[in-house]
């Protein structure tokens, strides 16, 4: 599997993420909501610097996972830790493959800042849902952001541009694949290149169809700017949180 977004990480995105601290709005509001119970265990996904474990370990909870496939990642996050004197437990791991964490394992799993959508290959992608309905409690709650495919207007001359092109280098990929319009401040000049890194946009109705396949019962859905009831926000993430039942 390509791993392009993986190398972005690595490189160009690397500070900007592991400098950041702030909790956003719509991750205090569904966290707040959901994490009940304070005892629970809880598994976040994609940690980067650490910033939304320790939000987490901050209002209460002291059995808190954290990963991230990429190692300077963590090696940031590690040493957050000890700064702030905290017990995240973090690991270097790819969410295609949680072999390092048990069955039914967790009350509490956070799938926040779209961290699925940055799997290259729509396989790979289920199988991560089903590696996180895999470590996920009975009656755990899921927490996850995604992209949302019908949020963004651009999508669709992006998408039309992108299926000629596509067609024309014989490049089997989705409709739903399209390239980061920006890398941190800029313009992605390389937009319409062939080698880049995608990213994955879902539909609503479909996400729920598969995340109900798997095992999971909905039981909130909101994008971004549902939540914030402030219509200058950016639309794009679409939250879904969800039960092992
Ligand atoms: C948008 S950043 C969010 C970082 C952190 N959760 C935060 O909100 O500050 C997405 C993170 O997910 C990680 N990531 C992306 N795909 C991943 C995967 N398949 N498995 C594990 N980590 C992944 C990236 O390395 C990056 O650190």
């Amino acid at each position: 599997m390509k791993n392009l977004n993986k190398e972005l990480y690595t490189k160009e995105l690397l500070d900007d993420w592991v400098r950041r601290e702030e909790i956003i709005h719509a991750e205090a509001y569904l966290i707040n909501k959901y994490l009940t119970l304070k005892t629970g265990s809880v598994i976040e996904a994609g940690t980067g610097g650490g910033r939304i474990a320790f939000y987490i370990e901050q209002i209460g909870f002291n059995q808190i996972d954290a990963f991230d496939y990429v190692p300077q990642m963590i090696e940031y996050a590690e040493k957050n830790k000890i700064e702030k004197q905290s017990q995240v437990k973090f690991k270097v791991a790819d969410a295609t493959n949680l072999s390092e964490y048990g069955d039914n394992a967790f009350d509490y799993l956070i799938y926040l800042q779209q961290v699925l959508c940055f799997i290259e290959d729509e396989d790979q992608f289920h199988n991560a849902l089903k590696e996180a309905y895999r470590i996920a409690r009975k009656e755990s709650i899921s927490i996850f952001s995604f992209l949302d495919y019908n949020s963004r207007s651009l999508n669709i001359p992006l998408r039309m541009v992108l299926r000629v092109l596509r067609w024309i280098r014989k490049e089997p990929i989705s409709d739903k694949y399209l390239p980061w319009l920006k890398i941190n401040t800029s313009f992605n000049r390389k937009i319409l290149s062939k080698n880049q890194a995608l990213t994955y946009w879902v539909k609503r109705d479909d996400i729920i169809r598969e995340l109900e396949s798997i095992g999971f019962k909905v039981l909130e859905v909101k994008n971004a700017s549902e939540i914030n009831s402030d219509s200058k926000l950016r639309k794009g993430m679409l939250y879904i949180v969800c039960t092992k039942q």
